[in-house]
């Protein structure tokens, strides 16, 4: 990112005002003074003014573990937001990346980073989501065969589950990457089953890992790294 943009994001002026600032050679990049605007920043940079660190995130990702009703969007009249779960200082930059249904918990992202959100909610990027499902009576061996041809759910939609994985009589995962509306609901009900417990454990090259519901914590390094590149990104190349 660009080091007046970063710096008018950090709250430290418009454009113009931080261009002043810089000008002033009161910006260091790395312990040395610059005074070119232009420059492109990265999030290994350690950035001063006068002196003083800012925090460097030019794009913030937070991993989010949702938990049951809240909403993924930002407004409705009976749910909060769960925008709600994360800090003053990030909310107003980040936005939701996709959808989870309010009853619904596990692991969604946030981001202020447009061409990673555009991405990973593109279809045609099959970005794998894995779900641990649990449902109201005996899941049948052959599902797991049925699971892997397409499947109309309806409304004129077809999907290709990519793996389902049945670990007792009323739990399984299910791995998917067509992102329809109530995408994992609607396959089992059209076999009759009712889901009736829901929680995304992995997107794309993340996991939850042992997040507690309601904690969050921030994508950087190689985690942020190897999600850019599930997406065909480099680091660069959305800065
Ligand atoms: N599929 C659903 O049915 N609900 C979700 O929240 C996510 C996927």
């Amino acid at each position: 990112m660009r080091l007046d943009r970063f710096l008018s994001q950090q709250g430290l002026g418009t454009r113009k005002g931080v261009k002043k600032i810089i000008n002033a050679c009161r910006v260091k990049v790395n312990n040395k003074i610059v005074t070119d605007n232009t420059i492109y920043i990265y999030g290994d940079d350690i950035i001063t003014v006068d002196d003083k660190q800012i925090e460097n995130l030019p794009y913030i990702t937070i991993l989010l573990n949702k938990p049951e009703g809240y909403i993924s969007s930002l407004i409705d009249e009976t749910y909060p937001s769960i925008l709600n779960l994360i800090p003053d200082r990030y909310k107003k930059r980040v936005k939701i990346v996709g959808r989870l249904d309010a009853d619904t918990t596990g692991l969604i992202l946030l981001t202020d980073n447009g061409v990673l959100n555009a991405r990973l909610t593109n279809p045609n990027y099959h970005i794998q989501k894995r779900y641990k499902v649990v449902v109201n009576h005996i899941l049948k061996p052959s599902l797991v065969d049925i699971f892997s041809s397409p499947i109309d759910i309806g409304r004129n939609e077809v999907v290709q589950p990519d793996k389902l994985e049945i670990v007792d009589e009323y739990t399984a995962y299910l791995t998917i990457h067509d992102g329809k509306y109530h995408e994992v609901k609607r396959l089992f009900g059209k076999f009759s089953y009712d889901v009736v417990s829901l929680e995304r454990v992995n997107l794309a090259t993340l996991s939850l890992g042992d997040l507690k519901r309601g904690e969050w914590r921030l994508i950087q390094g190689d985690e942020y790294i190897s999600l850019l590149s599930s997406v065909h990104l480099k680091k660069e190349d959305t800065l």
